[in-house]
């Protein structure tokens, strides 16, 4: 094995081993053509198609990995990227992964607003953050920090309220908890080291990113097609959101057309009415599976 080789020019990237992050980020991999087996069983993967390998690692460590340069991108929560305070570029925000920090407190309680909660005890994997948010407010609290099972300590009688993460309140409500208050809206992010990266390297992070545009873009847009009399070309062009202009193809039946053209997906059905009022029929919509500009 070239080792010399692969540590100068194979780009590191890190992800979470297992957690709410784990499953999309590696469809996202596959999505943008990395191919690689066996991510369950082992720390390190190596793809077979482009010059990546990936190394499995728990989120709350994915930061200090890509400060330190061990990896040079990683794809984690915005959460452990600001919690870590790590000197990171974030590149992208990937729209997947949300959720939020938040403050929560026993149901029947009377703690509501922030300033209830001066002299307060709060439990939390999130002492950087939760700190950060009370002093902003003026607000003395006493911050135990614990790395998990946040949620019963309230019932332990080790904290009167929690900070921690929320994405469908599921998990506070088991725990007879109610969110008074978040404190960061969360998503998955592409992170990038500081450390300087040699030419090859930097030019792999381009193509990469290049892919991962592609990938974003293609999932928030859909193919469309119509029928429509020729007539109407004009209105549909003004009702279609189209990046570009769209493509009309004649029909045998005379002063009919076909149209193609891709539009926003949050937009296809309130498009779609409109369309048929202004006389399309026959309407297809197709997803994409990548848009290279
Ligand atoms: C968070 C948090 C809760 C749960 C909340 O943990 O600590 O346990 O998610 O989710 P819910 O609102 O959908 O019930 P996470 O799974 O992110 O694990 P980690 O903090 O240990 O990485
Ligand atoms: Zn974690």
């Amino acid at each position: 094995m070239n080792r010399t080789k692969d540590s100068s020019t194979s780009l590191r990237i890190a992800i979470q081993k297992s957690g709410r992050l784990t499953d999309k980020t590696i469809d996202l991999l596959h999505g943008i053509g990395i191919e690689f087996d066996n991510y369950k069983r082992n720390l390190m993967v190596k793809t077979r198609n482009f010059d990546v390998e990936l190394l499995l690692l728990r989120d709350d460590d994915i930061p200090e990995y890509v400060q330190d340069g061990i990896c040079d991108l990683g794809f984690v929560g915005a959460n452990e990227v600001f919690e870590k305070d790590a000197d990171v570029t974030v590149l992208r925000g990937l729209n997947y992964g949300r959720c939020r920090l938040s403050i929560a407190a026993p149901e029947n309680g009377s703690l509501q607003n922030v300033s209830d909660f001066e002299g307060k005890t709060i439990a939390t994997s999130y002492p950087f953050l939760t700190n950060k948010y009370f002093k902003e407010h003026g607000v003395n609290v006493n911050l135990v920090e614990i790395s998990g099972a946040v949620e019963i300590t309230p019932q332990l009688k080790v904290a009167d309220a929690i900070s921690d993460l929320v994405s469908t309140g599921g998990t506070l409500i088991a725990n007879g908890l109610k969110e008074l208050f978040s404190i960061l809206d969360s998503e998955t992010k592409l992170i990038k080291t500081n450390k300087e990266l040699s030419p090859g390297k930097q030019k792999l992070v381009e193509k990469f990113l290049v892919r991962i545009d592609g990938y974003q873009q293609a999932k928030k847009s859909r193919y469309i097609m119509m029928n429509a009399p020729a007539s109407k070309i004009d209105r549909i062009k003004e009702i279609i959101p189209s990046m570009k202009s769209p493509t009309i193809v004649p029909l045998a039946e005379s002063d009919m057309v076909a149209i193609h053209t891709v539009i926003p997906y949050d937009k296809f059905w309130l498009v779609m009415e409109e369309l048929k009022s202004a006389g399309a029929s026959d309407i297809v919509m197709l997803p994409i599976e990548s848009m290279i500009f």
